[in-house]
């Protein structure tokens, strides 16, 4: 039996072992912050973090992920606490449509975790493989830096 942690709780997985972890997510856990956008591994709207690296989920199946963790976009707070990441995407008002922005968190999520101090030429990098259609690069580039400085400033 696969076992899978998402967001500190581990959670037995009973379906067919070639499902995308996005399907599971979204399906069997009800975890719907990671997005269905293309399927094919090419929009990064699907992004979760499986241990402290950023995954496209919908080309990730399930039997994959045994004994892994995972973190999705509902592990880093809620909509009444955000985390400090959500909260500097919120405060910057990146978003348009919204569609991609837990992909973004979450891939910004993990550089921020490895690079606490990453620069603007490392963000735009790691999140070249996150596509955006409403044209809210900059304002995506200005929330990662607001929570980078959010991040920094809470650590010890
Ligand atoms: Fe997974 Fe597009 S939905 S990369």
């Amino acid at each position: 039996m696969t076992t899978i942690t998402v967001n500190g709780s581990a959670h037995e997985v009973a379906v067919d072992p070639t499902t995308p972890l996005l399907y599971w997510l979204r399906d069997a856990l009800g975890l719907n912050g990671a997005k269905y956008g293309c399927g094919l591994g090419q929009c990064g709207a699907c992004t979760v973090v499986v241990e402290g690296e950023a995954v496209m989920s919908c080309v990730v199946p399930v039997v994959a992920l045994d004994g892994k963790h995972v973190t999705t976009l509902e592990g880093l707070g809620t909509a009444d606490a955000p985390g400090p990441l959500q909260r500097a995407f919120i405060d910057e008002q990146a978003a348009q449509c919204g569609f991609c922005i837990p992909g973004m968190i979450m891939r910004a999520e993990a550089l921020l975790a490895r690079r606490p101090d990453a620069s603007d030429a490392e963000i735009r990098a790691t999140l070249q493989t996150n596509l955006c259609r409403c044209g809210t690069h900059m304002r995506i580039l200005k929330a990662v830096r607001r929570g980078a400085d959010a991040m920094r400033a809470a650590s010890p």
